[in-house]
């Protein structure tokens, strides 16, 4: 049974939705159960939760983590789509109902999506010791994508110019913050619980290994020919197509293909064509100050 009925959609498209700070973090807040329903939401001992910046491969994780589950049957993977697998917490499409409210409604085990910084993620989840896959992606690549992501989706603000985007990035006024305060918050995190950490680009250059980590931490096995499956219907290419995995089921007020697909390019490195070399080296220097107090900054690569 669908959880969301996208004939219910209560919004024309014609305003985007309201955003407003929480905690001082951007929040697509008006649309949301309030803040306090969030806050207090409970996890289950054996709740999976995918948490992510935005852009960072989360749908791609959500995907390949579906298709552990059910051992490469790309059928029962295709159930449903993206947004009714996997209950987005903090998320509500206008006249539907909000990701709390799918989550309490879906029966155990279930697949949770975040975006939340690690301070604002319900307490619940940490305290019943839930496994939670993080997944990090370089913050140029993570900027372009979620610039494009904002010029075709009505539930972000309008992003203005590449030029003021860029500035609302690295300032981190943009919906859930900071990329370098959620990537360190979670990355701090990581050893003192049940937290796997993996990035975007190691998944995009040995697909099999990190698919065999996923598949590790969820405590399932996977013969040779269930993970060639998994790496072959978890491609760009093959999820590009797949209207089950690539949003093209969201109405067009609210996400417009035409403006720029969901799957976009899925590649490393687009950034360099969008970066004027000014915007680098600035870039370049607000990311090192940024990134001195961590272990993380080895780890990230453009
Ligand atoms: P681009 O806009 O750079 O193409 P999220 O799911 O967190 O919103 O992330 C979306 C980004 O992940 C988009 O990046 C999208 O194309 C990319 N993506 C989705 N599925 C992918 C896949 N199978 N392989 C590589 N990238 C993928």
């Amino acid at each position: 049974m669908a959880l969301n009925k996208m004939e219910d959609l209560k919004y024309d498209g014609t305003e985007r939705l309201a955003v407003d700070y929480v905690e001082g973090i951007l929040q697509p807040t008006p649309t949301c159960d309030t803040w306090d329903q969030i806050w207090n939401f409970q996890a289950r001992p054996d709740d999976l939760l995918i948490s992510t910046y935005p852009k960072a491969g989360t749908t791609w994780t959500q995907e390949i983590v579906d298709l552990i589950q059910n051992e490469g049957d790309i059928d029962r993977s295709q159930r449903a789509p993206t947004h009714e697998r996997f209950p987005f917490i903090e998320w509500k499409i206008p006249g539907m109902e909000s990701g709390l409210e799918q989550a309490n409604a879906m029966p155990s085990p279930r697949i949770l999506k975040t975006h939340l910084p690690i301070h604002l993620l319900p307490p619940s989840f940490l305290e019943k010791n839930c496994k939670i896959i993080y997944v990090a992606r370089n913050p140029k690549d993570s900027m372009v994508s979620y610039y494009h992501f904002h010029r075709m989706n009505k539930g972000l603000p309008a992003p203005g110019t590449w030029e003021e985007y860029f500035e609302s990035f690295l300032a981190g006024d943009v919906c859930w913050g900071s990329w370098y305060e959620h990537v360190k918050g979670w990355w701090d995190a990581k050893d003192q619980h049940r937290i796997l950490y993996l990035f975007y680009e190691d998944m995009k250059r040995n697909p099999k290994h990190e698919i065999l980590k996923l598949a590790e931490f969820i405590g399932k096995s996977l013969d040779d020919k269930v993970l060639d499956k998994i790496v072959h219907y978890s491609s760009f290419d093959v999820m590009k197509q797949n209207p089950m995995a690539n949003y093209t089921s969201i109405p067009a007020p609210l996400m417009n293909h035409s403006i720029s697909p969901f799957m976009r390019k899925g590649a490393v490195g687009d950034w360099k064509n969008h970066f004027t070399v000014a915007q680098n080296e600035r870039f370049d220097e607000d990311h090192k100050r940024k990134m001195t107090d961590t272990t993380l900054i080895s780890h990230i690569r453009f």
